[in-house]
């Protein structure tokens, strides 16, 4: 299925089969671009085995991918943004996936990665069952209202993205053609890079992201960037 159609399938998986998954098939995760918002910031990402990693979570999967990035203005919505395009690759492989903010990297088995901050892991391999959605009624989302200052369906697969503790901080505003977004200064940054993955995946052609000086600051939230889709 299209990256764009798990937009409205995917779910957070957190049952798994403890079965590693086959080398061919790491090897195709690893091949897989993806596209930043901010190229000029450095990323670094592995797919590591479970003993690298410490988390409280008994389901954790037999790998994961471990994230580090430079830390440069907007690295948390680029780290968003690139693995959210993830998240929705190997939902379309079949294979089940959960970012993990709750994960830490074992001090016991890793070493540092030199000049780079460790960010984030996604928990990801064999699903026990399908774990796809079968309908929208089953998100738990935020009406359209909360979360824009008009209605606007091209925001849809923004609303559906996932977030940490399904806080969906972003806000989104609109000038013309285009439209401005924010975080919550209560969320997460990485967030809005999820949301913004998303409306990236649906609008694959005329995505464009930018920042302006020409947009409000709404109070209680920061602004994030700017997109014409
Ligand atoms: C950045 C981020 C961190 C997350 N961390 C965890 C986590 O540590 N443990 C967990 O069980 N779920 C985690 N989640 C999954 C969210 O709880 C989930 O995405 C949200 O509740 C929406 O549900 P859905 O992904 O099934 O649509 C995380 C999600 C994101 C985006």
């Amino acid at each position: 299925m299209p990256l764009n159609e798990m937009i409205f399938k995917r779910k957070s998986c957190r049952s798994f089969t403890n079965a590693p998954l086959d080398a061919a098939t790491i090897e195709t995760v690893k091949a897989f671009p993806l596209k930043p918002l901010y190229p000029e910031i450095k990323v670094h990402w592995d797919i590591v085995p479970r003993d690298k990693v410490k988390c409280i979570c008994p389901w954790t999967p037999p790998q994961l991918i471990t994230v580090y990035s430079q830390e440069a203005e907007g690295y948390l919505e680029n780290i968003g943004f690139l693995f959210q395009q993830m998240d929705l690759y190997l939902h379309s492989l079949g294979l089940g996936v959960c970012w993990l903010g709750m994960g830490r990297m074992n001090p016991k088995t890793t070493t540092e990665v030199e000049g780079m901050k460790f960010v984030i892991m996604l928990a990801f391999g064999y699903p026990k069952g399908d774990q796809l959605r079968r309908d929208l009624k089953s998100f738990r989302r935020k009406p359209m209202d909360q979360i824009t200052d008009k209605p606007d369906s091209r925001l849809e697969p923004a609303r559906l993205a996932p977030s940490a503790v399904n806080s969906q901080p972003w806000y989104f505003t609109h000038e013309g053609d285009t439209v401005h977004v924010y975080c919550s200064k209560k969320g997460s940054r990485l967030d809005s890079g999820i949301a913004l993955a998303h409306l990236y995946v649906a609008n694959e052609k005329s995505f464009c992201f930018f920042k302006t000086e020409h947009r409000a600051d709404l109070p209680g939230y920061t602004y994030i960037g700017s997109v014409t889709l």
